[in-house]
């Protein structure tokens, strides 16, 4: 038997709990005057003896996100849960997956530890930045792929788009997705300046002329990869360039740089609490997505 908690970072885990037909456990979150965070799961009775998954979500507010993450695996392991199943859409920090400078710690699998050694026996994830992070999970991990879905929602703006991954990071994300749709894809090659975090893109020969592009990345976070990416496709001759990305950050002006760039729409996950309201920007709804996979990953 299985039970859900789902964290305010991530309202939609109601919908996805709804689905899989869980019954939902009240959690009391609150925040003492002093700025430190306090979970309470209320009727504790419920998860004793019971398989229990906590949805939650690691953006807006990473550390808050992740601390009252590990405060509710604690509760609900002292409660006695049998096992601990964590659904988090965005892993915040996973992009930090190896050390790129002498010095620098690998947060992405520092973060997977804590949930890991909180309490968490399965982690699940949506496009994940780098699977590597995951590893110390072994085969109690799942992350979830859903560019097929927002690559669906670009058709209904363009013609036999070609799919292009922005940097070659995003490749398999954006192949995915091309062949499920029977379409072509590939890549830009892109640098990032390891100390100012700049973009900046390699000239390579890539036939667009007068096609229409689907862009695919996981995240977009100042929105820099997106609109360099967008403005070398249209300088190539692209017709229309629509953007599908997983988790929309859209940090300050993102959204404005993006519009700038000339890309015609914005497609993005519902892995964030957080919706920017924006013409460009459509969120689709992966809570289907979710709770199938995690129908057959957990053989509900
Ligand atoms: C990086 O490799 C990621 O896949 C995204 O392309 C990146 O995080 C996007 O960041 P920004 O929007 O700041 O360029």
């Amino acid at each position: 038997m299985h039970v859900a908690v789902v964290l305010s970072e991530y309202p939609d885990g109601v919908d996805v709990s709804r689905e899989l037909g869980l019954d939902i456990v009240s959690i009391h979150e609150k925040e003492f005057p002093d700025g430190e965070l306090y979970v309470r799961i209320l009727e504790p009775e419920k998860i004793k003896s019971r398989n229990t998954l906590i949805f939650t979500t690691l953006y807006p507010r990473q550390e808050r996100a992740l601390l009252k993450t590990l405060l509710a695996v604690d509760a609900a392991r002292r409660a006695g849960a049998i096992s601990i199943t964590a659904i988090i859409p965005y892993l915040a920090y996973a992009r930090q997956d190896k050390a790129f400078l002498p010095g620098e710690p690998i947060s992405g699998s520092l973060v997977v530890n804590m949930l890991r050694s909180s309490g968490v026996d399965s982690l699940v994830t949506v496009d994940v930045h780098s699977l590597r992070v995951l590893e110390s999970f072994e085969n109690k991990s799942l992350n979830i792929m859903i560019s097929d879905i927002l690559v669906t929602h670009a058709l209904k703006y363009l013609v036999k788009p070609v799919v292009i991954a922005p940097d070659q990071g995003a490749l398999s994300r954006a192949c995915y997705a091309a062949e499920i749709h029977k379409l072509t894809c590939d890549y830009l090659v892109k640098q990032r300046d390891k100390v100012t975090g700049e973009v900046s893109y390699t000239p390579r020969e890539i036939d667009i002329s007068g096609r229409d592009v689907v862009i695919v990345d996981d995240i977009i976070s100042t929105g820099g990869t997106v609109a360099e990416a967008t403005r070398i496709l249209l300088s190539k001759g692209a017709r229309r360039v629509v953007v599908a990305a997983t988790h929309g950050l859209l940090i300050g002006e993102a959204a404005r740089k993006l519009e700038e760039a000339g890309v015609y729409r914005v497609l993005l996950a519902n892995t964030l609490s957080v919706k920017h309201a924006h013409p460009l920007i459509e969120y689709v709804d992966i809570s289907h997505r979710i709770a199938s996979e995690l129908r057959r990953f957990l053989g509900l």
